[in-house]
């Protein structure tokens, strides 16, 4: 659905309330939004930081109606019209979720043209945990809970890859890209296992916090017009990072662009974007180790382990 922002084109009459939309953002243009939940202004930051647009509350939904009258109605949080997807952040306590998880198939039954996704508390914390901020990090680094992948699975399913792409690429040079700094064990690995002559560039982009928007602080050396570029990464989490990246390197020219993911933590993707090769699909943890921090740690255990959740 991405593209569809004429919302117009998307109206049912009697089937929803119109609102003016109450904001819009990032650039220039936005106005002061009256955030129900500070959850709510710091996803609109993580947001910004990664230059995917939003509205805020645009659009309400009719789940229920006696003749003219609305007896229930549903007003998503976000859209982000970029993605073609509503987004419901929920805080609430456990029993009131059930509650909103009908609202939600109610609303998908009635519309199921409509691409929404929920994300709770804890989705937010853990986005910010991961630079730094936030409830779990002031609970401390928690420790490893269990191994999910050892070396050897891993060694086994990056040799596979490495063929893989070997054989999907007859008779060319592809140039790897790998973003530092969590790629630097899957990279050196997977390298190896392809057996055609490849070119490796590297690439480092700001973190969210230390910037309002995304800013690539160290530049590709390599240049990718005409080439069958390789983005190599760790792992896709909400597809962020990945999104913003494949728009930059496409910008380049290149004459092909897939993407290599060693993890793919599907249940949380935001922004969905074709990976050609995957290596592992992952549950929705906080994963450490092989080249994967936790606050800048771990990242030398030659497996990937799941990290403790504070109790
Ligand atoms: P995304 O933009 O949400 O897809 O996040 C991608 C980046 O976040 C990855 O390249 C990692 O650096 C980091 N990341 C996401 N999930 C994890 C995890 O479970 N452990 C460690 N780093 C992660
Ligand atoms: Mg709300």
């Amino acid at each position: 659905m991405a593209g569809e922002q004429g919302e117009s084109s998307r109206r049912e009459p009697g089937n929803e309330l119109e609102q003016e939309p109450k904001a819009v953002g990032p650039g220039p243009t936005v106005v002061p939004v009256p955030f129900v939940h500070p959850s709510e202004a710091e996803f609109a930051r993580i947001l910004d930081f990664y230059g995917v647009r939003w509205e805020y509350e645009p659009r309400s939904f009719a789940l229920q109606k006696q003749g003219d009258r609305v007896l229930e109605m549903f007003t998503p949080d976000f859209y982000l019209p970029d993605l073609g997807l509503y987004i419901e952040l929920t805080t609430l306590r456990q029993s009131l979720v059930t509650e909103k998880n009908g609202k939600l198939r109610r609303l998908r039954e009635l519309h199921p043209e409509i691409n929404i996704k929920l994300l709770y508390r804890k989705d937010i914390h853990r986005l910010l945990a991961r630079y730094g901020f936030g409830p779990l990090v002031q609970a401390g680094a928690p420790g490893l809970q269990k191994v999910l992948l050892s070396g050897d699975q891993i060694q086994k399913r990056v040799f596979e890859l490495g063929s893989k792409i070997s054989e999907d690429y007859p008779g060319q040079r592809p140039v790897l890209v790998g973003v530092l700094r969590g790629v630097i064990c899957f990279m050196a690995d997977l390298m190896r296992h392809i057996s055609l002559p490849v070119s490796v560039d590297f690439m480092s982009i700001s973190y969210y916090g230390h910037q309002s928007a995304v800013r690539i602080t160290k530049d590709l050396d390599l240049d990718l017009a005409g080439r069958h570029v390789l983005m190599v990464e760790d792992i896709v989490d909400t597809g962020m990072t990945l999104n913003y990246l494949l728009q930059y390197l496409s910008s380049k020219g290149p004459a092909s662009l897939e993407v290599c993911a060693l993890l793919d933590k599907r249940a949380r993707r935001i922004a969905d974007t074709s990976i050609k090769y995957v290596g592992f699909e992952v549950p929705d943890e906080f994963l450490v180790g092989y080249g994967l921090d936790y606050m800048e740690e771990y990242r030398n255990l030659p497996f990937i382990g799941i990290l403790r959740p504070k109790s």
